[in-house]
């Protein structure tokens, strides 16, 4: 008897769930395999909104051209136009989805949808509820999840952890392999088309705004495997979190959007309540920079401001790393209206009401805009890509699809604030399509296959658990990890030098070495976290690595990737994306470039116009 076909899901965010509810939707039945209650997966931090062009935003002059031109030139021109041309048009269809489906958006005082600013644009199209938005589109998408599971469609498989791809002969991938966090139990799940919505892999620099699930050790595996990882050098570090001994917090950009101001005291050392210190004495050096932008300049510029302003000027706030974000002058009923989400985040771990007393801030790493490498086909004159096309962001191995963070597409050096929800949703249900055409068209019924090559990684990850288990070094895995990502942040994320990538690189290299001597504190089979973390250092410690040699190669800056080395960018020679990949002889990645598809937008220079001096 022949078995159905079906898709595995990696992954319950909003790329993860679009994809599910699209699959489900073809009448396609999906194994959805999350880490996290899909309702706690990491698109429920995000908080100040969606980007799209809506009827009041065109008044404006807005429109999806110009929307896809600030994403290009945010990004630097990194980003492939034809993936960007596509996300932008169906930006406003994919919040008329969302509105019907019930997400409670801010409205204004006629009915319609409230719109906000947000960095790298000079218009207001910014859909946004309050500032919860992520977690409000998340729980739309479970919904109707949720739905599709009680006509057992979508299976969800929660607390399960993605171990490794399974390939058969020709290098096509039929499934995977995943384990049961709680009885850890390993099993093969055979499948037609394994997407990964896996996220990004803040954790690899330690303290990020990331969840702790946001590891990277998923795309890791697939890279390990075969999977080619693409411009993995380039790492958002968002300007405004509250720094904390256990991770930093995230202060929306959205803060900015509604009026916030980012200011430090002219004077170095000034030790007075921010309150006392007199309009004349306080530097708003963002908006003195940018006239044009002020403090909604995108995220790489406005972080490079801060840390220059504190690290080389020494005027950080006391003489520290952080510098005021101030919404105290806008009127408090107005906050909570519009931003009530993270005054109560702030309230709740810096102590002090936002409302009432400038917040204290400083940089941390957000976002992944490196991932997977992924193609897609593009429409003849490169205006969007073509529906339904079975290869739209397949990676190079057939049948393994990348989505949302971990796909290395649309946002290309640097992510303007607002787009990741669009790109997240846009990716799923846009590739969703592609990937049941693949399914229905392209490929035989996996469970129908001979079970041999998925015992085989079954039994390649059982001998990984047990080598884990058994193990007694005296090497601890946290402090491992805990070192890499000091390392990782202070070599690669702000400024980057060659010289101190190369250390870091020299660094790595001794932690991959110490990693084969780890010990575990538990050696149980039942729920041991210790094991989950530990084994996804070991991948963390491989994923650095092109992240290091990419940033080494790319000797240019380019948004988020910043060398006083090589101060500009250089279009000749870097105009490309890096791809990584895996050598398993040599445990090293092998790094070459692909030219970017353009075709709708001529590079010119980002300087959102900086005033010299
Ligand atoms: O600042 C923020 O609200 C984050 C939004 C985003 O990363 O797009």
């Amino acid at each position: 008897m022949s078995s159905q076909k079906r898709v595995i899901v990696v992954g319950g965010g909003l790329a993860g769930l679009a994809a599910s509810i699209k699959l489900a939707e073809e009448g396609i039945p999906v194994d959805l395999i999350s880490m996290v209650p899909v309702k706690r997966s990491h698109s429920v931090c995000a908080q100040g909104g969606i980007n799209a062009c809506n009827d009041v935003a065109r008044q404006q002059g807005f429109s999806e051209w110009v929307h896809m031109d600030e994403t290009l030139y945010g990004g630097d021109f990194l980003a492939h136009q034809p993936p960007v041309y596509e996300m932008t048009h169906w930006a406003p269809r994919v919040i008329d989805l969302f509105d019907r489906m019930g997400v409670p958006f801010n409205r204004t005082l006629e009915g319609n949808c409230d719109l906000r600013l947000f960095g790298g644009s000079l218009f207001r199209r910014t859909f946004f509820a309050g500032a919860t938005t992520g977690q409000q589109l998340l729980y739309a998408l479970d919904e109707q999840t949720r739905r599709y599971e009680a006509e057992g469609r979508i299976t969800k498989y929660e607390f399960w952890e993605f171990l490794w791809p399974v390939l058969d002969a020709d290098g096509v991938c039929r499934g995977c392999v995943a384990q049961d966090m709680r009885s850890m139990e390993i099993r093969a799940f055979p499948a037609d088309a394994v997407v990964m919505a896996t996220g990004g892999n803040g954790l690899v620099f330690g303290q990020s705004t990331n969840s702790i699930v946001c590891t990277g050790a998923a795309a890791a595996r697939c890279y390990q495997a075969g999977a080619w990882y693409a411009n993995g050098e380039f790492i958002q570090v968002h300007p405004t979190a509250i720094p904390g001994a256990d991770k930093c917090r995230l202060m929306s950009e959205s803060a900015r959007g509604e009026g916030g101001r980012i200011w430090v005291p002219r004077q170095a050392g000034d030790q007075r309540d921010p309150r006392e210190i007199p309009e004349g004495e306080r530097w708003y050096f963002l908006e003195e920079k940018y006239p044009k932008y002020g403090n909604l300049v995108p995220r790489d510029i406005a972080t490079r401001e801060i840390f220059d302003v504190c690290v080389n000027e020494g005027l950080g706030v006391g003489g520290g790393n952080m510098v005021y974000l101030d919404l105290s002058h806008k009127p408090k009923d107005y906050l909570e209206t519009k931003l009530g989400g993270i005054l109560e985040i702030y309230r709740k771990f810096a102590g002090d009401d936002p409302t009432e007393v400038p917040m204290k801030i400083f940089p941390a790493v957000h976002y992944t805009m490196g991932g997977m490498w992924t193609t897609y086909t593009p429409q003849d004159d490169n205006k969007g890509m073509v529906k339904g096309a079975p290869n739209t962001m397949m990676t190079n191995i057939q049948g393994l699809y990348a989505l949302g963070e971990v796909n290395y597409q649309f946002h290309g050096a640097t992510r303007l604030g607002a787009n990741a929800l669009l790109s997240c949703t846009f990716d799923g249900l846009f590739a969703g399509q592609g990937i049941a055409n693949y399914v229905r068209e392209e490929s035989t019924a996996a469970g129908d296959m001979d079970g041999g090559m998925f015992n085989n990684v079954v039994d390649q990850e059982k001998a990984k658990l047990k080598a884990m288990t058994d193990s007694s070094g005296d090497e601890n895995p946290y402090a491992i990890a805990r070192e890499m990502g000091l390392e990782m942040t202070a070599a690669s994320t702000v400024v980057k030098t060659e010289d101190r990538m190369n250390e870091a690189l020299k660094v790595l290299h001794e932690l991959q070495d110490r990693y084969q001597r780890i010990g575990l504190a538990d050696h149980g089979l039942w729920t041991n976290q210790n094991l989950g973390f530990a084994r996804a250092v070991g991948d963390m410690l491989l994923l650095a690595e092109p992240i290091l040699v990419g940033g080494i190669n790319r000797k240019e800056s380019r948004g988020s990737h910043f060398r006083p080395d090589y101060p500009d960018r250089n279009d000749e020679k870097f105009l490309k994306t890096t791809v990584a990949k895996y050598n398993a002889d040599t445990k090293r990645p092998d790094m070459s470039y692909e030219n970017i598809i353009m075709g709708l937008v001529e590079p010119r220079a980002r300087t959102y116009g900086k005033v010299d001096g």
